[in-house]
């Protein structure tokens, strides 16, 4: 094996509780005139204010946008450049969860380069650096501080829609745990779940050729060397305290082992890619109006067996980031690794089957033919996936009995 690896990450990240209070010379450095993509909640916050009170003190002027909505549907994008263009903002300022985030990597770009945001779905149409972005996370969470991509929504679409290029990539990410408190039981258990979907899909990512125009011509270049010490971190920080963040709230240690953990898984999906469990999450959630934490984690332990023929010493090595000791054997740790993680999710409250999601039968193939629409995500993952594997996957994954599934998605 060839070693390669890339990193792609904001030129800063100050990562720790308090460093929120750094917002205002962190953005003098970049401009002088912010518009602020937040939603309702968050503007409510009197920690907000504080932020906005320190731009003020550091000669920042302050546009606050604060109408985002979850998964953020298109039109706010144009809607939130559109009132920010007479303010004239040269540096943008995401203070959220994923969707705040990554609706201020999609206003930025279309503030830099104009057009329709349309026109920029998919991989690398984004043209050439956008107004700098400084990603404040609420959530732990999504990574989306730190990764190249922004999700969003278009009505004209059943599925979510994706711009994933370098350029989003934020300048600066400032990830303050005590931003989270607030999170309920809930969002910290979907939230964190996300975030060690992305870990495992990134650890497990295909591999691809180790030329030297991968990194130009994949935003998303699969598993390397890089990714992976992200991933490894992420995967045993994330289970050293996703049940105690979601148990006690309070409990800023975990807090900010989950902000390390979606940091780090992040870094690690940012540059690697996720694979089946986000392409199924996109047409499930859309039927099913479920949140992307719920989605993915409801399926990565499906998922999970159904790349074990593929990725087996891949999930055995995660049985040591995860806590588990010393195993007997590979074959004992791969599924040790992946009843760990269906047993983490059960104990945090994650839907067991997808039939707690109210997915039908009838839904199966749906899912699974649309699923194929996300190439990039279907071409990332370890197993190669057909129809006929995503519908083995979404079957099992909606009957929700883990032995039937260990013994039928292994199968050829
Ligand atoms: N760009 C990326 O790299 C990336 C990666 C994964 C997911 N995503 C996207 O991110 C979105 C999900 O983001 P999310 O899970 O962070 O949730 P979110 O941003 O959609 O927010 C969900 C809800 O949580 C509330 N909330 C946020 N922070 C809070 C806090 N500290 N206290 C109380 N309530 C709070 C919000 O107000 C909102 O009502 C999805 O659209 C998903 O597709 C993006
Ligand atoms: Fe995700």
């Amino acid at each position: 094996m060839t070693s390669f690896g890339v990193l792609r990450s904001p030129r800063t990240v100050l990562f720790g509780s308090g460093q929120r209070a750094a917002l205002g010379w962190t953005a003098r450095s970049l401009g002088q005139r912010a518009l602020i993509c937040t939603d309702e909640r968050m503007a409510r916050d009197p920690l907000f204010h504080e932020m906005v009170e320190d731009l003020g003190r550091n000669g920042v002027a302050v546009h606050v946008y604060d109408g985002t909505m979850v998964d953020v549907p298109i039109g706010l994008v144009e809607t939130a450049a559109e009132a920010a263009k007479p303010f004239g903002p040269d540096v943008v300022i995401g203070i959220g969860g994923g969707s705040c985030l990554d609706l201020a990597k999609a206003v930025a770009l279309l503030l830099s380069h104009g057009g329709d945001v349309r026109g920029y779905y998919g991989e690398g149409k984004v043209p050439g650096p956008i107004l700098p972005v400084i990603a404040i996370p609420t959530t732990a969470g999504t990574g989306s501080e730190v990764t190249p991509v922004a999700v969003l929504s278009d009505p004209d679409r059943l599925l979510k829609v994706g711009v994933s290029s370098p350029y989003l990539v934020p300048t600066v990410a400032i990830c303050d745990a005590e931003l989270t408190l607030t999170c309920p039981r809930g969002l910290t258990a979907v939230s964190g779940a996300d975030a060690l979907t992305h870990a495992i899909e990134a650890y497990t990512a295909v591999r691809r050729p180790a030329t030297a125009q991968l990194a130009q011509t994949n935003v998303f270049v699969g598993k390397n060397d890089l990714s992976d010490q992200f991933a490894r971190e992420a995967v045993r920080v994330i289970f050293a305290n996703l049940r105690r963040a979601c148990e006690d709230g309070s409990d800023l240690a975990a807090r900010e082992g989950m902000m390390l953990g979606s940091l780090t898984a992040g870094l690690g999906f940012g540059n690697a890619g996720t694979a089946l469990a986000h392409a199924l999450q996109y047409p499930l959630g859309a039927l099913t109006h479920t949140s992307h934490g719920e989605g993915v984690a409801a399926l990565l332990p499906y998922v999970m067996e159904f790349n074990q023929p593929a990725a087996a010493p891949l999930y055995a090595e995660l049985a040591g980031p995860m806590g588990l000791g010393a195993m007997a054997d590979e074959a004992t740790a791969c599924d040790a690794a992946i009843d760990a993680v269906a047993s983490l999710f059960a104990d945090i409250g994650i839907p067991t089957s997808l039939g707690a999601m109210r997915l039908e039968a009838k839904d199966i193939d749906r899912v699974a033919s649309e699923s194929l629409h996300a190439a990039r995500l279907i071409n990332n993952n370890p197993r190669p996936v057909d129809v006929n594997g995503a519908r083995r996957v979404v079957a099992c994954a909606l009957a929700g009995d883990r032995a039937a599934a260990r013994e039928e998605l292994r199968a050829d």
